[in-house]
């Protein structure tokens, strides 16, 4: 199969600079690597196996391998966890293998995976942090309630499991929650800050390693879904529903200070943005980390920054080593991108913009090489029934934007006895409020926004919008 080539100009606030996007793979549907034939053909006439109720979701890259979720959202999916190789032969739909083995994704088994939508990978240790959302079926009207919530952490690296944890009531509901995505910030001895996209009690749900405790930190007006945003059109589809915060990404640890020191971070910013909101936002790390402010059910009543709008809602969000965000902007079939030292309202850029290629960008990932690779894969349609697996639905995209994931950063270490202090100049007290001259435009949180201050925003982006063409 020939795949297309994207090539999108990246537009830069000084200078211009080129970057290509490039279809790597391409499904209609996705299949395994089946233990044998017997057991491919018992799966499909059981119906354990219904090839087009699998959608490949959450995407990262670890050591040559990409690892692909596919939630289980509708029945006939044999397995939630997944890798290929990274590197690129002929096969451009390759089989999904099950990670980390056919066993570990057994339907119903509560030790098992049963419903993962993202994962994150410490490259520091070869740590895979799993979020399994237990519940399945979840696009059906009475989803399967068998399994907690759990998180599990695997070891890549020697292949066993490093941490089994099921979630608490309070924080993750057993039959209601919806862990939505992961980030992992390495301040102590780490910390997990999880989406939980439940629509009765959404939130950021904390896992503390040294402590193997959690909590869950909400928010409201900025967590919750903005009813003025809840209807969206993606191509020829109209998405209408209030789906509350689901992306997440953690801000660098390392700032330089306006004398040129490196300042390692105590307080990290979090940016979050519910699905249906225009909104992007941020909590700093440390109050995340703070139990207190978990108080059951309880609202977190300090400062939420509220960046300002985005050109439409998104899904997928992700943050590099400098501080650059990439996020999807789904009406739009976009993907953006925002260096946080800029202020958010003139700094955001659309750098790749098509209707076919760009139909749900759903995940990003950052491998060593500063490739970022973009997981698209029409959930509009998928959520309809309106899947057509006579044709290409899923994709991997990559771009070179010469860029490493938020994880890579140079004091990256649990171990703070061995952290390079050398060449960073810690500061004793915490970092005060970032300078306006990095972030300008931050308000308090308040709801909603007017229309023309959305259009306003819309051709703001729109004028950024720079060529694209599309190669056959
Ligand atoms: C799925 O993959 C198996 C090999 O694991 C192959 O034998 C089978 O034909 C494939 N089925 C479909 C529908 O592609
Ligand atoms: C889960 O909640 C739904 C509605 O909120 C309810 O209809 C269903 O019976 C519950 N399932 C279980 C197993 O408690
Ligand atoms: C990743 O980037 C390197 C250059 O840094 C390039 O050689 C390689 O082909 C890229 N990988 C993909 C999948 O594009
Ligand atoms: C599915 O796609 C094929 C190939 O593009 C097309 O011939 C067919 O009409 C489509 N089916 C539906 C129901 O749209
Ligand atoms: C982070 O939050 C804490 C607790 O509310 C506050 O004391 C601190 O000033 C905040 N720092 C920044 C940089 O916003």
């Amino acid at each position: 199969m020939i795949l297309a080539t994207i090539i999108v100009l990246f537009c830069f606030t000084a200078n211009t600079a080129h970057a290509k996007f490039k279809v790597i793979r391409e499904w209609n549907y996705v299949n395994f690597t089946w233990q044998n034939p017997e057991v491919y053909r018992d799966n499909l006439e059981q119906q354990t196996y219904i090839p087009e109720n699998n959608i490949i979701a959450g995407l990262k890259y670890f050591q040559g391998y990409y690892y692909i979720t596919v939630p289980r959202m509708k029945p006939g999916v044999p397995a939630t966890l997944t890798r290929i190789l990274a590197e690129q032969d002929k096969d451009t739909s390759p089989l999904l293998e099950p990670f980390p083995s056919w066993e570990m994704n057994t339907l119903n088994d509560c030790d098992s995976l049963q419903n993962v939508q993202n994962v994150e990978i410490d490259p520091g240790n070869g740590w895979m942090w799993i979020i399994d959302g237990g519940r399945t079926q979840t696009l059906s009207k009475s989803p399967e309630v068998k399994c907690k919530p759990k998180l599990m952490v695997f070891d890549v690296l020697k292949m066993e499991q490093v941490l089994k944890y099921e979630f608490p009531e309070e924080v993750a509901m057993f039959n209601g929650s919806f862990l939505y995505d992961i980030v992992l910030d390495n301040t102590e001895q780490g910390y997990a800050y999880i989406t939980d996209n439940s629509g009765k009690d959404p939130g950021i749900i904390v896992y503390s390693i040294k402590d193997q405790k959690s909590w869950k930190i909400r928010h409201s007006q900025s967590m919750r879904a903005d009813p003025t945003a809840s209807t969206f059109r993606v191509n020829d589809i109209s998405i209408s529903a209030s789906l509350n915060l689901a992306s997440i990404a953690l801000g660098p640890r390392i700032r330089t200070s306006s004398d040129n020191k490196l300042i390692l971070m105590e307080e990290r910013e979090v940016y979050y943005s519910p699905l249906s909101s225009l909104h992007l936002y941020s909590i700093n790390s440390s109050v995340l980390r703070n139990p207190e402010f978990a108080s059951q059910n309880g609202e977190y009543q300090g400062t939420v920054r509220d960046y300002g709008m985005k050109g439409s809602q998104s899904v997928g969000m992700v943050m590099d080593s400098a501080g650059v965000l990439y996020y999807s902007l789904l009406a739009l079939n976009s993907i953006a991108r925002w260096d946080s030292t800029t202020p958010f309202q003139t700094g955001q850029k659309i750098i790749a913009k098509d209707e076919r290629y760009l139909e749900w960008v759903n995940s990003f990932a950052f491998d060593e090489s500063g490739n970022l690779t973009i997981l698209v894969n029409r959930l509009d349609k998928f959520i309809y029934g309106q899947l057509n697996i006579s044709e290409s639905n899923f994709r991997l995209i990559v771009s070179n934007v010469g860029a490493k994931s938020y994880l890579h950063d140079e004091s990256y270490n649990y171990d703070s006895s061995t952290t390079t202090e050398k060449k960073l100049e810690p500061e004793p007290t915490p970092e005060p409020e970032p300078s306006t001259t990095k972030v300008a435009p931050v308000s308090e949180v308040k709801q909603s926004s007017s229309a023309s201050e959305k259009s306003a925003i819309m051709s703001l982006l729109l004028t950024s919008v720079v060529m694209m063409y599309s190669i056959r």
